[in-house]
């Protein structure tokens, strides 16, 4: 295993002591949520889990071969928990996610649950985020016209070819972003036609942030 392969493993690990017996339970998506799903196979943890809201078809897979039972988010109400990575994270626990295409879902099941435990290696701690290119999602037919919108905003958007999302859209990654007002921005980009989703993760940050090295973990929590 990488060092950043334990690292993520780490951080999985840790964030196995907030699954609440009885609870439904929110699932992201990516390899670190992939960790913390195969832990719950390897401590057999199955048993405590009704059920679990999931945020992607690939998590949805990886979740039934290990028997938890994935239910529909209009059926459970609101969630205790919901477990997922991050691409970047600052130390305000604003995130950017949707590196695995899997944003406009992700963003649903943390608005619907009451603690958002984010996992990451220590590698997507930082200052400033941006460095990572913020992924949107977007309806296929305003593809160009978003762009030109982000471009106006100051990044530089790249469609992401060859992807199309679980909801049928298309991805713009923007590159070149300093996001110095993460809140700001993301309100600014959810409000152009066409964007179903931006994946900066401000207005609803996590609550809790696992960070994850080869040695071991710390914890980042809401203010
Ligand atoms: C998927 C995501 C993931 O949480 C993010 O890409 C992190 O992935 P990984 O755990 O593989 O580094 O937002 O849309």
């Amino acid at each position: 295993m990488s060092p950043q392969d334990a690292a993520k493993r780490a951080a999985a690990e840790a964030a196995l002591q907030y699954i609440e017996p009885g609870e439904v339970l929110g699932v992201g998506t990516g390899s670190t949520v992939n960790h913390f799903i195969d832990l719950i196979a390897e401590r057999r943890l199955q048993a405590d889990i009704p059920g679990a809201v999931s945020s992607s078809n690939a998590s949805t897979e990886r979740l039934h071969k290990i028997g938890v039972k994935v239910l529909d988010l209009n059926q459970t109400g609101t969630l205790s928990l919901y477990v997922d990575g991050a691409d970047e994270a600052n130390r305000h626990l604003q995130l950017i996610k949707g590196g695995g295409a899997a944003l406009t879902r992700e963003k649903i099941v943390a608005a619907a649950s009451r603690k958002f435990v984010c996992i990451v290696d220590e590698s997507k701690l930082v200052g400033v985020l941006g460095k990572f290119p913020l992924p949107v999602e977007v309806i296929p037919m305003a593809r160009s016209y978003v762009g030109r919108e982000l471009t106006r905003l100051g990044g530089r958007p790249v469609f992401r070819e060859g992807v199309t999302t679980d909801n049928g859209n298309v991805i713009l990654d923007v590159h070149g972003l300093d996001i110095v007002d993460p809140v700001r921005l993301e309100n600014e980009i959810n409000g152009l036609a066409g964007v179903v989703c931006v994946g900066l993760f401000a207005r609803r940050p996590a609550d809790v942030l696992i960070v994850g090295s080869p040695s071991g973990t710390h914890v980042l929590k809401a203010a």
